[in-house]
């Protein structure tokens, strides 16, 4: 990355939160165009896409949650920031005989539908909104990788406080140069909300200069608005960090993604690549429980899938079927998802009791 160009004064520039949002979500987007987003074979493989045992084991929890409702005929679980949508037709396959509404939703809805479909006829058809409505009192909401792709803001301590990174961006279509420009911060109305304890400046305080670190805004924002709709379980599933001070110091938390690969440089060919941050807990609305995924998988009963994957491959290794190789692949699965180099490590981040 080239060295950034430093102003004293607000330029009609793009903050990195406007930037992220025209990168990932423009008509020339990420997401509008090459995204593929949690798909195999796309620019990053999702726990959900690792394949139906992390749905499996999902429905678990929901069943649970499901009969302390009293085990209620309308029971409606939501799934944002859904993308191709495997998390709830693993859920559904898993449980077809439960009465729940399971609906996705998508910002890329639109780009989602327009998609053609697998065309494997047995997979369950979920409805994909574009938004979360405004009545989910008593649901369950669920969100894989949802917040780490909210629009997000960068600061940098500087020895008389904060710059603000903002991007630069000028060209056509598809040929864009985009070049980082620091402006001193200065809080603007979307600040964080009061009910969210992250203390910014007590934070940076205690940090060394030139250090950077994100402000998730939105996604504060977001939980906050999703939690006073009162779901009976707000349940996400996002790599990061207790603090946003274990993030600043730790470094790396920017992330890029395109084929498979971690880029490096969010500037390189805008719209080109998904731009993503490690979520920070503290500045969200304080959670009821924080685990990691591991963790939150073996509470749900991943371990005893995975021993009812291998039995029933052993009595049908002699003449496997479709179903005998699913069940197998559950053992390579939960190696995925447990991983603790890697999907092992999210932080699975619970509001509700
Ligand atoms: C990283 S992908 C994860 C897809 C899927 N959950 C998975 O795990 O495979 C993030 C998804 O969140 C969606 N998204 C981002 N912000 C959103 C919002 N505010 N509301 C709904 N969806 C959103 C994006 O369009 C994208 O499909």
């Amino acid at each position: 990355m080239s060295e950034p160009l430093v102003k004293s004064e607000q330029l009609p520039l793009a903050r990195f939160d406007q930037f992220v949002d025209q990168c990932l979500y423009g008509r020339s987007g990420f997401y509008a165009t090459v995204g593929r987003a949690g798909r195999r074979g796309g620019d990053f493989v999702t726990s959900p896409e690792v394949g139906p045992l992390f749905g499996e084991v999902v429905a678990n929890a929901i069943d649970h949650w499901w009969a302390d409702a009293g085990s209620p005929a309308n029971f409606t679980v939501y799934d944002v920031g859904c993308g191709p949508g495997a998390l709830l037709r693993s859920v559904r396959r898993s449980r077809p005989e439960r009465p729940w509404n399971l609906i996705g939703v998508d910002i890329a809805a639109a780009a989602l539908t327009a998609e053609p479909k697998s065309g494997n006829s047995s997979d369950p058809e979920i409805q994909v909104l574009a938004e979360l409505p405004e009545n989910i009192e008593g649901a369950v909401v669920l969100g894989n990788e949802l917040l780490d792709n909210m629009p997000f803001r960068i600061v940098e301590k500087v020895a008389n406080g904060l710059n603000e990174v903002f991007v630069e961006v000028v060209g056509q279509q598809g040929e864009f140069t985009a070049t980082e420009v620091l402006v001193p911060y200065s809080p603007t109305d979307d600040e964080l909300s009061p009910s969210i304890a992250f203390d910014l400046p007590a934070v940076a305080a205690e940090l060394p200069i030139g250090t950077r670190l994100p402000l998730l805004n939105d996604a504060g924002r977001w939980v906050e608005a999703t939690l006073a709709r009162k779901p009976a379980h707000l349940c996400l599933f996002d790599y990061g960090t207790a603090t946003t001070a274990e993030l600043a110091v730790r470094g790396g938390w920017l992330r890029t993604y395109r084929q498979h690969e971690r880029g490096s440089d969010p500037y390189d060919r805008p719209g080109s690549c998904d731009i993503t941050t490690d979520v920070p807990a503290d500045q969200l609305p304080n959670v009821s429980s924080v685990s990691t995924q591991a963790e939150f998988l073996q509470q749900w009963g991943i371990a005893e899938l995975v021993a009812e994957g291998k039995a029933h491959w052993q009595a049908n290794a002699h003449a496997p079927n479709v179903a005998a190789l699913k069940m197998r692949s559950r053992i390579s699965e939960s190696e995925a998802l447990l991983d603790s180099g890697g999907l092992g490590l999210w932080n699975v981040l619970h509001w509700g009791s």
